[in-house]
């Protein structure tokens, strides 16, 4: 009967992809919280003179980068907004529960909508990984800013990330290797009319198992002048573009500057910072 078996001799298990966290595989590839936390405090000290203490994270996720800011400092504060209970939730098992309990304190989570959501005023104000091109028309982006105008106190300011260039705009993947995992980000459509591009995320493994469609972005693509106007409608008095700079290969370094013109970069990123 040995002749009719089948197999080849190895056990069958999950697969890398059956076994990898999502959320952790998003952290590893798409975020820098430090970085993040380290532009937010020397901007506004840059721009206002001191230290910025409380911060609203919009769009928070996994809460990542509003832990990163109470771990940073004893006195600062975050407050976290994000609609969605199942990423809230490993928020609070991966990162919220392991904090010390004094910087616990300091962090709140609110499950809300940021069109809606009230708050007491903080120092900053931060939609990062372009989550508010989730907002489609004009008017819908500009009620968003005056939301985020009106968390702010007189002194504050609003930070956003923005990217484009000529690959923004086409229909392409592009693979990053990690040591474990293959990131793999897919502008999957995009149409000009609209302007909207539909990107998902998916992770490869060394197995060859992948993990399709781990993420989905249905986005308008927003211009910089485009933000810039709305938000001096929103009521915002100065916005600044803080572009990316280049080392010594060339290649892009960790180092954002004010800038009053930009390069025609094929795929660039910037950061909008808007003042109350
Ligand atoms: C691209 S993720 C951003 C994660 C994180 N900010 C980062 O930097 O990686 C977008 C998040 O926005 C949330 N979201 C979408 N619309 C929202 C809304 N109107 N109000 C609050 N959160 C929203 C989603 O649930 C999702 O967690």
């Amino acid at each position: 009967m040995a002749k009719y078996k089948k197999g080849k001799g190895k056990l069958q298990g999950p697969s890398m992809a059956q076994k990898a966290d999502r959320h952790i595989l998003y952290e590893a590839s798409v975020q820098a919280v430090d970085h993040e936390v380290e532009f937010l405090s020397d901007t506004y000290f840059a721009l206002r003179g001191r230290r910025p203490r409380s911060l609203r994270e919009d769009f928070c996720g996994t809460t990542n980068a509003a832990c990163e800011w109470v771990r940073e400092h004893k006195d600062n504060r975050a407050i976290c907004v994000d609609l969605d209970p199942e990423v809230l939730d490993w928020g609070r098992t991966h990162h919220i529960a392991r904090l010390d309990s004094d910087q616990r304190k300091r962090l709140k989570v609110i499950q809300g909508n940021v069109l809606e959501v009230k708050t007491p005023p903080v120092d900053l104000v931060v939609a990062f990984n372009f989550s508010y091109w989730i907002f489609k028309t004009r008017e819908v982006l500009r009620s968003y800013f005056r939301q985020a105008h009106k968390a702010l106190k007189d002194d504050g300011i609003f930070c956003l990330d923005i990217y484009g260039g000529p690959e923004a705009h086409e229909e392409r993947e592009e693979e990053t290797e990690y040591d474990d995992f293959t990131y793999v980000w897919d502008q999957s459509r995009v149409d000009p009319v609209t302007g909207r591009s539909l990107c998902y995320i998916h992770f490869k493994f060394p197995d060859k198992s992948e993990m399709k469609e781990a993420f989905t972005y249905d986005w308008r693509l927003w211009s910089i002048p485009e933000v810039r106007e709305l938000l001096s409608e929103a009521g915002f008095s100065k916005s600044t573009v803080y572009w990316q700079g280049t080392d010594e290969d060339g290649d892009a370094d960790d180092v954002f500057e004010p800038v009053e013109e930009g390069d025609a970069d094929p795929a660039w990123i910037a950061y909008i910072v808007a003042e109350r």
